[in-house]
């Protein structure tokens, strides 16, 4: 975050160029208070893709990580989607190669391949169905029970489907480097020390935190669960911009970042590498800009409007 004379100076340019762009901001809740507070949508990659499949503006603001903003030019290829850094990538997304994918979908030719929406477009392009964490349930329940189904790149959230909806899912071996890092030991600790604290997990967290946890889904629904439930301290175990949204609409409760073995909060090193200073330079200049070949785009585009069709 940027010092306050210098947020507000900022977040006065930014507005303006939002007018003179005709732009809209969107962020995830993981980006920093400073870039959450200046957009227009804050949300999960779920919410997010809605949104940029339905704006009207002419320019996609997207402060999030690539596959997102990637997300937003396949649904919405008219438009111009700028991501404030271009290094904003995703470990998990890149576990997972086109290539490779296409090699083994080819060994299994009679599987439905579900596709957790962190992976490139290239990737998408060869799947039948995407899914976030705030539906993936609903997406693999829709999938006829006689189907074999292989689901890429998060080995945790499909370990996590599998326990929802007591089906089979041959798992790609990917994970997410930042929520492997939440370990049982350090979460049991914090929780002995505030034994009436909820504890809200992201489902790409690992088994032996998931077990621990009150409730695990989607940050859009870590809102949801924390408005309505009866409890006021809450352990969350994911990213720790996450605590900036709950902070701001959940007013009254308290909320404890979940620490790892070696640090008391977690964060994810793309999602902190746009800021509000490259983010008005990136609306300043129209760039850095996401492009994508139209064939890519266009095959991308049918399993994310399934998963659309589905909803949350
Ligand atoms: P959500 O869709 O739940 O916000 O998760 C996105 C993500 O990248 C989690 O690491
Ligand atoms: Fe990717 Fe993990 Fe960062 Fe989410 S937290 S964007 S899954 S590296």
């Amino acid at each position: 975050m940027v010092a306050p004379l210098e947020q507000q100076t900022l977040t006065a340019r930014m507005r303006e160029l939002k007018q003179l762009r005709n732009a809209v901001i969107l962020a995830h809740n993981y980006q920093t208070g400073d870039l959450q507070d200046v957009a227009d949508f804050v949300g999960d990659s779920l919410g997010l893709a809605y949104k940029a499949r339905d704006t009207e503006a002419d320019v996609i603001l997207f402060c999030g990580v690539h596959f997102m903003a990637e997300t937003a030019k396949i649904v919405n290829p008219t438009k111009t989607v700028l991501l404030p850094s271009l290094e904003a990538g995703c470990s998990l997304a890149d576990s997972c190669d086109a290539a490779a994918l296409a090699k083994w979908r080819a060994e299994n030719p009679d599987a439905v391949v579900v596709a957790y929406i962190n992976c490139t477009a290239a990737v998408k392009a060869q799947t039948d169905i995407i899914c976030t964490s705030g539906n993936a349930v609903k997406v693999v329940n829709s999938i006829p029970k006689d189907k074999r189904i292989l689901f890429v790149p998060d080995q945790n959230l499909g370990q996590w489907v599998m326990s929802q909806t007591g089906r089979e899912l041959i798992l790609w071996p990917g994970a997410c480097h930042v929520h492997v890092l939440f370990t049982h030991k350090a979460i049991f600790q914090l929780k002995q020390q505030h034994p009436n604290a909820k504890i809200v997990a992201h489902p790409e967290c690992v088994p032996a935190v998931r077990m621990l946890a009150d409730e695990v889904c989607s940050t859009e629904k870590m809102v949801n669960y924390c408005r309505t439930s009866s409890a006021t301290e809450f352990i969350i175990v994911t990213e720790a911009g996450m605590l900036h949204r709950l902070h701001k609409e959940v007013p009254g409760k308290r909320f404890i970042a979940g620490p790892t073995d070696t640090c008391n909060c977690n964060e994810c090193p793309f999602m902190k590498m746009n800021t509000l200073e490259n983010a008005v330079a990136a609306l300043e200049n129209l760039s850095p800009e996401i492009t994508l070949d139209e064939t890519i785009r266009r095959q991308a585009l049918i399993p994310i409007e399934r998963m659309l069709a589905i909803g949350r």
